[in-house]
């Protein structure tokens, strides 16, 4: 079996490579720059240079293969056209690839998210209407409907992750350092709830789609099955690193806006995306980010074996070892 994977160099495409190769397929990156490329390296994969942005290397990226894995994309970026350029357009760019140079392709997945669907109270299923709020949601989510608009031509799955962490994520570090420092930010007035999806169950939920056929044209949320509140994610941070008893900071939402608009105008000055900006504030301050996985453990048999605080435990281990943390 042979597959494309774009995207392969972030964090989750890489670990999407190294259990593909484990299962002993050949694997096809799609690559921007010329190596090093750190979680790759000394992987045996080929790879095929170019920018999903761009139409003409992508033929030479989808021909002979039997799924693409399209997981390029841009999660913070300085504007909203690049969200767009990269997030939908770019999909749209590998689509026509595919139909153009590979007739035989067994299955085309995207890996969207959840801020596609948009955020809530209660658990999003895949049957709710799409409400994003943010720039790179809406970006997902046009991405999503090129994929649906070739849904007769190509097999197509969507899999919407919530927040996915593990081994490689740069984003939970400075929360820990946070935690560690005894400050803990919380919205003032909301009781925010989140699922997550540790690295591993994800992998493991994106082969279920390409193996089963029914996962042809549909679209699944995976997670652990568990929402979490603020001081329950906390929590496991704190029991997991045996932290002091952290200082709870009610933030109210203007003070969220603010400094993200002061990012803003750092990011425009130096033309580089930062942590942080107003697209990821209006993320924040949402009542909370769940989805619900009955779908996705009803018609793949997809069964999530890491709970926050395991998988928040093996993250850990991972940050002390390479010294992230
Ligand atoms: N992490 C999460 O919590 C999460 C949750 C839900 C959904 N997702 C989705 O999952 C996917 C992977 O996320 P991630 O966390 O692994 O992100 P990541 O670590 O930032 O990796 C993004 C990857 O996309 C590539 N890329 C960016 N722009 C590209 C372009 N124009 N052409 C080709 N490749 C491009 C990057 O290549 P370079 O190395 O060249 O930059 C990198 O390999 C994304 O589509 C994201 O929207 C992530």
């Amino acid at each position: 079996m042979k597959a494309l994977v774009t995207g392969a160099t972030g964090f989750i495409g890489s670990h999407l490579v190294e259990t593909l190769l484990k299962h002993n397929w050949d694997v096809r990156c799609l690559v921007r720059q010329k190596g090093p490329y750190s979680w790759l390296a000394k992987l045996p994969v080929e790879y095929v240079q170019g920018d999903c942005r761009k139409r003409e290397p992508l033929a030479e990226a989808v021909r002979g293969v039997d799924a693409v894995f399209h997981l390029a994309g841009v999660t913070k970026a300085v504007d909203r056209r690049t969200y767009f350029e990269v997030n939908a357009q770019g999909t749209d760019n590998l689509l026509h690839a595919c139909e153009r140079n590979n007739p035989r392709l067994r299955r085309f997945i995207y890996v969207s998210s959840l801020a596609a669907a948009g955020p809530g109270g209660t658990p999003r299923t895949e049957e709710d209407p799409c409400e994003p709020v943010s720039d790179y949601g809406r970006s997902k989510l046009a991405g999503e409907a090129f994929v649906l608009r070739r849904s007769s031509t190509i097999p197509i799955t969507i899999i919407r992750p919530p927040i996915v962490y593990g081994p490689r994520d740069r984003a939970l570090p400075p929360l820990f350092r946070l935690f560690n420092m005894g400050i803990s930010p919380c919205l003032t007035g909301e009781r925010q709830r989140f699922s997550f999806c540790y690295i591993d169950d994800l992998i493991s939920g994106i082969l279920l789609a390409f193996q089963k056929e029914k996962a042809c044209g549909e679209i699944f949320f995976l997670d652990d099955g568990i929402h979490y509140s603020w001081d329950e994610i906390k929590d496991v941070i704190l029991k997991v690193t045996a932290g002091r008893q952290t200082l709870s900071i009610p933030v109210p939402k203007f003070f969220i806006r603010g400094t993200a608009c002061l990012c803003d105008v750092f990011a425009f000055i130096r033309r580089q995306p930062t942590f942080f900006n107003r697209d990821k504030a209006q993320e924040m301050i949402q009542p909370g980010w769940l989805c619900d996985n009955s779908k996705a453990k009803r018609m793949l048999d997809f069964e999530p074996r890491f709970a926050l605080f395991t998988g928040i435990q093996k993250t850990y281990e991972w940050y002390k070892k390479v010294k992230w943390l």
